[in-house]
C-alpha cells in the first residue's frame, strides 16, 4: 500500500501551475489519481473527487485552516467552525434541513425579474461609456445587492453591508491572521445591524429571508437567534466572493472568446448552458478542502488521520474520461455536469440562487455590450482560494 509520500508532486505554488492550473494538472493526471502538494494532497481523478466528496471518513479543513492562522478561540473562531459550511454530522444535517427550503431552485425563481433589474441599474452608468473595469462597475456590487433584497436589507443600508460584508469575507481565506481586526471589525457591525432587522421582522413579518429564517422549523427544532446571526454570515461570505469571482471570470472567458460571446449575444436562450460551461472550464472555486477524520486505505493508497486532502473539482471538471475536448471552452456542446459547486452533504446550499444571478446577468451584458474585448491586461487573485480577477479593464462598441 503506498502513502502521500509516493504519490508524484504537483507545486501549487509554481509559476508554471498559477499560469495554467488545469494543464498543470493534466501533466499529472495520467500517472496518479493523487498527488502530493506542499500542504497535504490534490485528488486529481474525477471518479475519486465526486466519491470523496461524499465520504464521512473525510471532514471539512475549514476548522483546520483557521486554527493553522492562530485563530484557536474568541467569538470569530466560535462562528467560523460552528457554520454550515465547517460542522459534520448530525449537526450538520440538522441546520441544512432548517434553511435549505429558502434555497430551492422554486424559491429562488420568484426573483429573477429583481436581478435583470439590479445588473441594469449597475449597468447604466458605465453602458455608454464603452469600457470600464468590470469587477468595480458591476461584480463587485452585484451579488450583495441581490442578497440584500432577499434578506430584506432596505436600500439606503446597502453600502453598509457591503462594506461590513467585504471585510467578514477574510474569515475564510489563508490571510485571516492578518485581517483579524477587520474580521472582527465587520462582524460586530453585521451582528449589531441583523439584531435589529430580527426585531423588527419579528414585529412585522415580510415576505424575505430573515422571516423564513426566524420562521424555519423542522418538527420541533428551529434555528436559535445566535444561529441565524451566523447563518447570514456563511450565506453572505459563501456566496458574495464566489459569485462576483465567478461572474468576473465569466466576462473575461467570452473577452478572449469573441465568438462564444456572438454566440450567446445572438440567442440569449444559451444562458444556462453557458453559466455551466463558464464554471465548468474556470471555476471560481477549484478546490473542496478536507481533512482525513480515520485512517483508511483507498485505492491503493493509506490516507492518514489529520492530512489535508483538497478534493480538485477542477481537475475532475476537465477529465478526458468524462468530456469531449475537455481543454476547450464551447457553451453550444452539451456537457457532463460539472462539480464546481461540490457534491455531497456540503454541495453549495447556494447553487440555484448563483445560476440564477448569472443566468440573469449574462443576457442583460451581452445584450449591451456587442464587440466585447480586454482593454488591457487583468490582475488576478492568488491562486488558492477563491480565485478571479482582481480588476478586469474590458471595452465594447456602445449602442449609438
Ligand atoms: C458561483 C458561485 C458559487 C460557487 C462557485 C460556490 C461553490 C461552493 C462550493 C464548492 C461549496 C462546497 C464547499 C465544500 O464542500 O467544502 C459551497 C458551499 C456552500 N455555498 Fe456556495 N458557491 C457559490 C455561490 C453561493 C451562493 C450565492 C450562496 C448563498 C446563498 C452560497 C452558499 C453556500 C453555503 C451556505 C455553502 C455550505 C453548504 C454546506 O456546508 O452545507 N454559495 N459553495
Amino acid at each position: 500500500m503506498k502513502t502521500l509520500d509516493d504519490a508524484p508532486f504537483l507545486d501549487f505554488f509554481s509559476e508554471e501551475f498559477q499560469a495554467d492550473p488545469p494543464a498543470a494538472i493534466d501533466a499529472v493526471r495520467s500517472q496518479s489519481w493523487l498527488a502530493r502538494t506542499p500542504i497535504g494532497g490534490l485528488v486529481l481523478g474525477r471518479a475519486e473527487v465526486q466519491a470523496l466528496l461524499a465520504d464521512r471518513r473525510l471532514r471539512s479543513s475549514i476548522p483546520d485552516i483557521v486554527h493553522l492562522q492562530g485563530v484557536t478561540d474568541g467569538e470569530l473562531h466560535d462562528r467560523v467552525t460552528s457554520s454550515i459550511i465547517a460542522v459534520e454530522g448530525e449537526d450538520h444535517t440538522r441546520l441544512r434541513k432548517l434553511v435549505s427550503r429558502a434555497f430551492t431552485p422554486r424559491a429562488i425563481e420568484r426573483h429573477r425579474p429583481d436581478m435583470g433589474a439590479t445588473l441594469g441599474a449597475l449597468l447604466a452608468p458605465v453602458a455608454d461609456t464603452g469600457a470600464c473595469d468590470f469587477m468595480a462597475a458591476v461584480a463587485e456590487h452585484y451579488p450583495i445587492e441581490v442578497m440584500c433584497h432577499l434578506l430584506g436589507v432596505p436600500d439606503e443600508d446597502h453600502e453598509d453591508f457591503a462594506r461590513w460584508n467585504r471585510a467578514i469575507t477574510w474569515a475564510l481565506s489563508f490571510d485571516l491572521a492578518s485581517h483579524r481586526d477587520e474580521v472582527e471589525w465587520g462582524m460586530r457591525q453585521m451582528t449589531a445591524y441583523v439584531d435589529g432587522l430580527m426585531a423588527e421582522r419579528r414585529r412585522r413579518p415580510q415576505d424575505d429571508l430573515v422571516t423564513s429564517l426566524l420562521a424555519a422549523r423542522e418538527a420541533d427544532d428551529r434555528l436559535s437567534e445566535d444561529e441565524i446571526q451566523s447563518m447570514i454570515a456563511s450565506l453572505l461570505f459563501a456566496g458574495y466572493d464566489t459569485t462576483r469571482n465567478q461572474l468576473g471570470l465569466a466576462m473575461w472567458l467570452f473577452a478572449t472568446e469573441p465568438d462564444q460571446w456572438e454566440i450567446l449575444r445572438a440567442d440569449p436562450s444559451l444562458a444556462p448552458r453557458a453559466v455551466e460551461e463558464v464554471m465548468r472550464f474556470r471555476g471560481a472555486v477549484g478546490v473542496a478542502p478536507r481533512t482525513v477524520a480515520e485512517d483508511f486505505d483507498y485505492q491503493g493508497y493509506h490516507l492518514a488521520a489529520g492530512t489535508l486532502l483538497s478534493l480538485s473539482t477542477s481537475a475532475a471538471n476537465h477529465a478526458p474520461e468524462a468530456y469531449m475536448e475537455p481543454m476547450r471552452f464551447d457553451i453550444t456542446v452539451e456537457r457532463e455536469p460539472h462539480l464546481t459547486f461540490g457534491g455531497g452533504p456540503h454541495f453549495c446550499l447556494g447553487a440555484s440562487l448563483a445560476r440564477a444571478e448569472m443566468q440573469e446577468a449574462l443576457p442583460v451584458l451581452a445584450e449591451a455590450m456587442p464587440g466585447l474585448r480586454l482593454d488591457g491586461e487583468p490582475t488576478w487573485r492568488p491562486p488558492l482560494g477563491i480565485f478571479g480577477p482582481e480588476t478586469l479593464p474590458i471595452a465594447w462598441d456602445p449602442a449609438t
